[in-house]
């Protein structure tokens, strides 16, 4: 390790020590390695979605599925639905058959970087982040909080994504060997708490006066180049309810949300020729839109209600009747889920 890079790390474990954030998947500083099975789990639920957001489903999953055994056990039906909410279902997939293969060896995470890449849906990023946090390993943990910290601290003005070699090679630099996990999640608590996207507090950061980015303006790193502006995709989903109940269908497996559970769409205009193929011929209604983001493109989907009662002309196998008032147990994404509220709302407004 460089010297002159050293003092970083204890000035950062110093200030963890007394600062760190309490989350129920970390063993306090210091402290003997927690769970891997723990910090997998949290580490696949805490890309892309905030603490404040994990928190719940984390300590949910951890009391229906304690060990990665119990997981891998489960119906994927109840994986599925269990994780509705949390968004980027291919991580909920891919959660499933990592259970599955880490329960075939014995239910033993691997410890090193190198054979936790080979699981499924593990990228170099959560590799890392369990090889530090979960086996003491000294891997070099970058996410985008570390990102924006590493990106102030040495001033790099080349623009993401083309600064990430020199980001992570200057984390290594960084990373003890002794205590790792705790200098990666200090690292991340620096990023969330003090060096924050806006309005960074540098004057409670224990690295302010090593941090040449503080002096140019810390604001102004990460430096980005400018955003394409995403397409907006339009679809449309429909709404049959009869007695009470309302017709879901379950999403190919493959493709977005895939095996979730959902209202029929028209596979927001797949077809390319704008027309909609609805389950039933009609009469519909339009009943608003919702729209949502996804990470390539947002979709303004319009809601189609059927007023019709030919009910009997839906595929039997191709759905199931859902009673409405236990909807919230059918796992919707947010994207229907939206959707189904929507729908609610204007049968209220209608009777
Ligand atoms: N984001 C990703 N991993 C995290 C962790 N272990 N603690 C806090 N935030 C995180």
């Amino acid at each position: 390790m460089d010297a002159s890079t050293k003092p970083i790390a204890a000035q950062l474990l110093g200030w963890y020590d007394s600062h760190h954030r309490s989350l129920p998947w970390r063993a306090p500083p210091g402290a003997p390695p927690p769970d891997p099975y723990r910090v997998w789990l949290s580490e696949v639920m805490l890309q892309q979605t905030t603490v404040a957001a994990v928190i719940p489903y984390f300590e949910k999953f951890t009391a229906r599925w304690p060990t990665v055994e119990a997981l891998a056990a489960a119906a994927e039906a109840d994986v599925l639905a269990a994780w509705a909410g949390l968004g980027y279902y291919a991580r909920a997939r891919n959660l499933i058959a990592c259970a599955k293969a880490v329960a075939a060896r014995g239910g033993t995470f691997p410890g090193t970087e190198a054979e936790l890449r080979e699981l499924p849906g593990l990228g170099a990023y959560t590799a890392a982040a369990i090889a530090a946090i979960a086996f003491g390993q000294r891997s070099a943990v970058v996410d985008a909080n570390v990102e924006r910290v590493v990106t102030r601290l040495f001033a790099i003005a080349t623009p993401l994504p083309a600064a990430r070699p020199a980001i992570r090679a200057q984390v290594d630099l960084m990373t003890p060997a002794q205590r790792p996990g705790d200098f990666a999640q200090a690292m991340m608590d620096l990023g969330a708490t003090i060096c924050t996207a806006r309005s960074p507090r540098c004057l409670l950061c224990p690295l302010a006066d090593t941090c040449a980015g503080r002096r140019l303006g810390a604001e102004q790193f990460p430096i980005k180049l400018p955003k394409r502006a995403k397409p907006v995709r339009q679809g449309q989903a429909f709404w049959i309810e009869q007695a009470g109940a309302v017709w879901l269908v379950r999403r190919a497996d493959k493709g977005m949300l895939g095996a979730m559970r959902a209202l029929p769409d028209d596979a927001w205009s797949a077809r390319g020729d704008g027309q909609s193929v609805p389950p039933l011929p009609g009469p519909w209604q339009p009943g608003g839109t919702v729209r949502h983001g996804f990470t390539h493109f947002d979709l303004e989907m319009q809601l189609m209600l059927y007023s019709g009662n030919d009910w009997a002309r839906l595929d039997r196998n191709g759905g199931e009747w859902w009673p409405m008032a236990r909807l919230d147990e059918a796992g919707l994404p947010t994207l229907f889920a939206k959707a189904a509220r929507l729908a609610m709302a204007a049968k209220d407004q209608g009777e």
